[in-house]
């Protein structure tokens, strides 16, 4: 999709040819002379128009509008929320066959984070999972021009650019987690994170099972041991900074798919085990918007990825594995297996010298019960770092929640046959997964986030939300010293990295505020 940002107020939207324009209505009524404001104020008067988000009003070939269909959303008091909500709203009319060319353009003021939110609502509203559904209608919504009255400040136009690459890797998150696991393999996974590398400053290397069995990664291989599919060990970097400045790194739990192993999970709703590849799907899809955006920051992906499958050779409850940092862990139950792939992936992450470390993962059922599908949870042994991504996830209308992990949450995990056991009871469990990842982080700021409730949605709307590369590239952005301002309106200056001036580089750029989010991944 290609989008275009430019100054346009509701006079001149009047004449804009297109198949759909839709005008964002506040509760500030619109007090123009034009066409659409006379429209909307009168539909207002008359009740016909409720500004609340969520309600509208569609017109077909209405005088004086070039336009061939309107629709006129209440967007409440105009704030990025109430854009999202309004926009989702209108998902059906976004995704019609007969709609390829759309404007959206705001009746009041526009902000830089109301902005970000219509090009990513559009985006996620059009998408269309084709992959395995070839006759589904597929997007046909090409080009979107956003409108805003007055001209476009240096804020807007660098949130505007921000977030056509966040929807692009929003976008391929949620096409690799909606993938089934038998198109999404631990294969097809790597194929994925290289074809990243076709982009700037972007390399990657797949290791195989010989590979991370001759880096000791114990834990890990005792996963992939029941599958039949080969595991891998994925390794993406983002070079945008000099050799010595430390990365960031991210760490992606991949498993394709999560049968539970032989402690075997139910049957009921076992599909949406597909997804619990989420973690790596969302460092891919910060990859992608890394490869747009081309900050100046040093970023490290890692994920491993296998299956968790039932089977002869299979590890058993209460096998014992010795992991890559040396520690031995007694397997007490098959279904904690994300924790497995990770503390090696963690450990092997020592070698970049992180300046920060994130993992990211569909790790427990738990954190689904503590907070829903509405924010991750937050882990992390660093205020600062736990107080950016937090900063970062309501900038970018992906929130996150900070859980505790003090030191008497790791006593369930303590075994009479092995350094750690797997699990601890079921009390708090999304906080003892946590402790036990705590034990193969280093000496450098960790978070944890848990998005096992925020990754994807059951039920009749099932599909993957992209969730949480909105909020990982919003912090990897003020790392940077590049990001939009956060929700306060603020512009906080990176910790530990080069600030770069932020205004001036967006003025750099601003002669084509135009940006494409691509179609496919
Ligand atoms: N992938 C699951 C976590 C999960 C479950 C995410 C349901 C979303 C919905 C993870 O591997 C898992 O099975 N965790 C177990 C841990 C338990 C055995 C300690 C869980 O949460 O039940
Ligand atoms: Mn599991
Ligand atoms: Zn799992």
């Amino acid at each position: 999709m290609n989008f275009d940002l430019k100054t346009l107020g509701l006079q001149a939207a009047t004449t804009e040819k297109c198949d759909l324009l839709v005008v964002l209505v506040t509760e500030a009524k619109p007090a123009g002379k034009d066409a659409i404001s006379m429209l909307a104020a009168q539909a207002i008067q008359s009740g016909d128009l409720e500004t609340k988000p969520g309600k509208s009003l569609a017109l077909y070939q209405a005088a004086g509008i070039a336009a061939r269909r309107v629709l006129l959303l209440g967007t409440g008091n105009g704030d990025a929320r109430s854009v999202q909500r309004a926009l989702q709203g209108a998902a059906a009319t976004l995704r019609a066959p007969s709609i390829k060319r759309a404007v959206v353009c705001f009746g009041a003021a526009a902000t830089p984070q109301s902005v970000a939110a219509v090009v990513e609502t559009v985006v996620h509203a059009s998408y269309v999972y084709t992959t395995t559904k070839p006759k589904a209608d597929a997007r046909t919504l090409g080009r979107v021009v956003v409108g805003v009255p007055d001209a476009e400040s240096d804020d807007v136009v660098e949130a505007f650019q921000n977030s056509c690459a966040v929807a692009q890797g929003v976008e391929l998150a949620r096409e690799w987690g909606n993938r089934p696991a038998n198109h999404a393999t631990p294969t097809l996974l790597a194929e994925a994170a290289q074809s990243l590398a076709g982009h700037a400053r972007i390399q990657c290397k797949v290791m195989g099972p010989a590979e991370v069995a001759k880096l000791g990664m114990g834990a890990f291989l005792a996963v992939a041991q029941g599958a039949a599919e080969p595991l891998r060990l994925i390794e993406l970097r983002y070079n945008g900074a000099a050799k010595n400045q430390a990365p960031v790194v991210l760490v992606g739990k991949g498993i394709t798919f999560d049968t539970g192993g032989i402690s075997i999970k139910p049957s009921a709703e076992m599909d949406e085990m597909k997804y619990d590849m989420c973690g790596a799907a969302s460092v891919l899809g910060v990859f992608r918007a890394l490869a747009e955006l081309q900050p100046d920051i040093n970023v490290v992906g890692l994920i491993p990825a296998c299956e968790n499958m039932p089977d002869g050779k299979a590890i058993k409850p209460g096998d014992v594995v010795t992991s890559m940092s040396g520690q031995t862990i007694e397997i007490l139950n098959t279904d904690a297996e994300g924790r497995l792939v990770l503390c090696d992936a963690i450990t092997y992450a020592a070698r970049y010298k992180p300046a920060v470390l994130i993992d990211i993962a569909t790790l427990t059922g738990a954190c689904v019960i503590a907070l829903g599908g509405v924010r991750s949870g937050l882990f992390s042994t660093d205020d600062a770092l736990a107080s950016d991504l937090q900063a970062a996830g309501e900038a970018a209308q992906d929130g996150c929640w900070r859980m505790p992990l003090d030191e008497d949450y790791g006593e369930s995990l303590k075994s009479n046959f092995a350094d750690v056991g797997n699990v601890g009871g079921r009390p708090a469990g999304a906080v003892t997964a946590a402790k036990f990842l705590q034990r193969f982080v280093g000496d450098y700021p960790w978070a944890h986030l848990d998005i096992a409730g925020t990754a994807w949605k059951g039920g009749a709307a099932k599909g993957s939300t992209g969730r949480p590369v909105g909020l990982l590239v919003q912090y990897l952005l003020g790392q940077a010293g590049n990001a939009s301002p956060s929700a306060d309106g603020a512009k906080k200056p990176a910790a530990g990295a080069r600030a770069a001036p932020a205004a001036k580089k967006a003025a750099a750029r601003k002669p084509s505020a135009k940006a494409a989010a691509a179609r496919k991944p």
